[in-house]
């Protein structure tokens, strides 16, 4: 199902990405990388630090158009990005900052947001008053303001304290699901990424590519705890044979 004449998923197939290293030769970063998300769903892409995750992000939010392959963004290609640095604009409250990102979205629209990630407290705050937790709410509430064919977070969770970052997770999982947002989500932690994701992409050493796609069979957070552990064994014996030498 997909809005008239809009793709009906992610769909990326990257022959080659190379960046340039310090001394000058190229660094090999993404090599025969595909997947496909389906509209609607959530994905994670999990690897370890390095492999090329956040240089997958930025191809796919058409940050760097240097690399061969294709790309094809779902329905309309509109794309709310959380990065993993908040990048919030400092002189400006929360609210600002969700306003001047979508200048459509009404106040009402905007309460909502404050409200779904409760912030309500804290619209008139500036960056720098907020812990890391709170701006990381309101970068994703900034991304959501702008009604997102795709949403992509980077890392949403990492450098938060176990219990902070439990309460974003729950928080992501429940508005992607209300909101039915096709999102992909960069997480190193395998739990995250099963409690989060429809479809689980899991990534060799650099140069990325998907060594194996793992789809969760039953709704998102409704997976029973052994289902859960035995998906996790699964993923992680795939990711450790990976970093084994042949
Ligand atoms: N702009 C850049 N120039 C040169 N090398 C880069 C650049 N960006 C990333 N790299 C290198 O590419 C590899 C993948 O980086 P990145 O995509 O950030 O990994 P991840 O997000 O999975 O930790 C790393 O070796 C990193 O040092
Ligand atoms: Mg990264």
């Amino acid at each position: 199902m997909s809005p008239a004449g809009g793709a009906a998923s992610l769909d990326v197939a990257v022959t080659h990405k190379d960046h340039t290293s310090a001394d000058g030769r190229p660094l090999r970063a993404l090599d025969e990388l595909r997947l496909t998300l389906p509209i609607g769903k959530a994905g994670a892409l999990v690897g370890p630090s390095g492999c090329g995750k956040t240089t997958l992000l930025r191809l796919i939010a058409g940050l760097d158009h240097d690399y061969a392959g294709h790309i094809r963004l779902p329905a309309h290609g509109r794309l709310g990005m959380v990065f993993q640095e908040p990048r919030l604009l400092p002189w400006r409250s929360v609210a600002d900052n969700i306003r001047i990102a979508a200048p459509e979205a009404t106040e009402q629209e905007v309460a909502a947001l404050l409200d779904d990630l409760s912030l309500a407290e804290h619209a008139a705050h500036y960056p720098g008053e907020l812990s890391l937790g709170l701006a990381r709410r309101a970068a994703l509430a900034r991304a959501l303001a702008i009604k997102p064919d795709l949403l992509l977070l980077d890392e949403p969770l990492v450098s938060l304290d176990a219990a902070l970052a439990r309460e974003l997770r729950d928080k992501i999982a429940a508005l992607i699901d209300e909101k039915r947002i096709t999102t992909l989500v960069v997480t190193h932690d395998l739990s995250e990424a099963i409690a989060l994701a429809d479809r689980i992409f899991l990534l060799s050493p650099r140069p990325a590519r998907v060594m194996t796609t793992l789809d969760i069979p039953t709704p998102r957070g409704r997976l029973g705890k052994e289902a859960a552990q035995a998906l996790e064994t699964q993923a992680h014996d795939a990711l450790a044979s990976a970093r084994r030498p042949l």
